[in-house]
């Protein structure tokens, strides 16, 4: 007999993935049928175009094939040369050869050495871990921290649903807090203790709360005062924070910059809360998603805790090495100076200038539409605009009609989680400046016909 559904457990079976769900499903269906799809569901850059950087593709081709510094000799330049030799040296075996479990040392001291540069604090690359993508990332840490069904972690709404999806997984709870649309997606303490008092009133045991700046799918960016606000309210309550800082380079408001909740806990000298904040090679403007390069880092762990880490990390050996060698090139791009600089910088400056610019015009666009109203993009790869919808219909009927009528493939809010009464979608802001342009006026029309 082959296995059977009723053989899986019930936490396999109730976890969700709303970015991969049944209109990304339907959306393939219709694409094998000839209709052009425009994927506006996930964040995955170069599927809708974005190209890869040089520098990190010479890298990686370097060190996947060292034979190519001999075999095309001028092909690549010297400081690429260079940094592939020295990458390989640090592997000691090649990209071939396990890593040890927290990932190449010598990778390890270059992110270190780039935390140190980004928030003046001082970092140990031992409580680094390189891992493929930063979702594996956040599943270790919340594997370790939920030992049991009355363990709560807080997740923002709307969430990511990485979060929502592992700790149904791991059969803990979700402990769910809004974000205040009406002030730009930002938190409040007030949310935040009325979230934490309901939980325990449940009899959940709080653990941690996840936080994810800047924030998918709202695009919210949060200030300095925000952050310490949020390491207070775990210091009051005993959890750990994770921070989800994946999108730190995608910032594009003038006058915002991304601040580190590792830079603030060193601020405010909460050394009594434990953080974890977790990178990746996905986001900002490498958008290198198929690679599965990212890293977390932490802080405030005490050393038994941090040795189940290590074990936790041991069991599948270690992170991708390719993955590895793109967060080395990360963490470690060309400076000025170098040979390969003017074309880094050119290309990087081309993309992020392109995203401020299809992140103004996204916003601008659906606001522009009666009966939908969105928050500025200030930052991330969406726009979670809040829909009217006509009563009794759902944002999921919405964004399924918005498929099959126009092509637009979009989350609805319902996936990521929202206010009570309220109806939501997700769609990103990544497909290239004219195609976004026709998403806008496809959804003009659609929404104005749907009401
Ligand atoms: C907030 C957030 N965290 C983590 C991830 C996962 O990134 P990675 O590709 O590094 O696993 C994503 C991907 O979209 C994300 O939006």
């Amino acid at each position: 007999m082959t296995i059977r559904l009723t053989d899986l457990g019930k936490a396999v079976l109730e976890t969700e993935y709303a970015v991969r769900g049944p209109i990304v499903a339907r959306a393939g269906e219709l694409e094998k049928q000839g209709r052009e799809i425009i994927y506006c569901n996930i964040g995955n850059p170069q599927s809708l175009g974005q190209p890869a950087l040089t520098w990190n593709r010479q890298i990686l081709a370097l060190c996947e094939y060292p034979a190519l510094m001999e075999l095309a000799p001028g092909t690549f330049p010297a400081d690429a040369i260079e940094t592939a030799k020295a990458i390989l040296a640090g592997t000691k075996h090649g990209l071939g050869a396990y890593s040890e479990s927290r990932g190449v040392r010598f990778i390890r001291e270059a992110v270190a050495e780039f935390i140190l540069e980004r928030d003046h604090i001082g970092v140990d690359p031992d409580a680094i871990f390189l891992t493929d993508g930063a979702s594996k990332g956040v599943q270790t840490i919340l594997r370790l921290l939920i030992s049991g069904p009355q363990d709560g972690i807080m997740v923002p709404i709307p969430q990511y649903p990485l979060y929502s999806a592992t700790i149904t997984l791991y059969e803990g709870r979700m402990v769910p807090y809004f974000l205040d649309e009406a002030n730009g997606w930002k938190l409040s303490r007030t949310m935040l203790e009325e979230a934490m008092d309901q939980a325990k009133a449940q009899g959940t045991q709080v653990k941690a709360i996840c936080v994810i700046n800047p924030g998918n799918p709202t695009g919210a960016v949060l200030d300095e005062a925000n952050i310490a606000m949020i390491i207070d309210f775990a210091k009051a309550h005993g959890l750990s924070i994770l921070a989800d800082e994946v999108y730190q380079e995608n910032i594009y408001l003038a006058g915002d910059e991304f601040t580190s909740f590792a830079k603030v806990l060193h601020q405010v000298e909460a050394k009594d809360v434990s953080l974890f904040s977790f990178h990746s090679c996905s986001k900002g403007f490498l958008g290198e998603c198929g690679v599965r390069g990212g890293y977390f880092e932490y802080r405030n762990v005490p050393e038994d805790v941090a040795a189940q880490i290590l074990k936790l990390q041991s069991v599948s050996l270690c992170a991708n090495l390719p993955g590895q060698t793109a967060t080395f090139a990360m963490v470690r791009p060309p400076k000025p100076g170098m040979p390969s600089y003017p074309i880094y910088a050119a290309e990087k400056g081309a993309i992020l200038d392109s995203l401020k610019q299809r992140a103004i015009l996204l916003a601008e666009g659906l606001n522009r539409i009666e009966g939908i109203s969105c928050n500025v993009v200030a930052g991330a790869m969406y726009a979670f605009p809040n829909i009217k919808l006509p009563p009794g219909r759902t944002d999921a009927e919405y964004s399924m009609a918005l498929l099959e009528k126009t092509g637009i493939c979009v989350v609805p809010g319902s996936g990521f989680g929202q206010a009570e009464g309220t109806a939501h979608f997700r769609t990103t802001i990544l497909p290239p400046v004219e195609k976004l342009r026709k998403v806008v006026e496809a959804l003009a029309e659609f929404h104005l016909n749907y009401r």
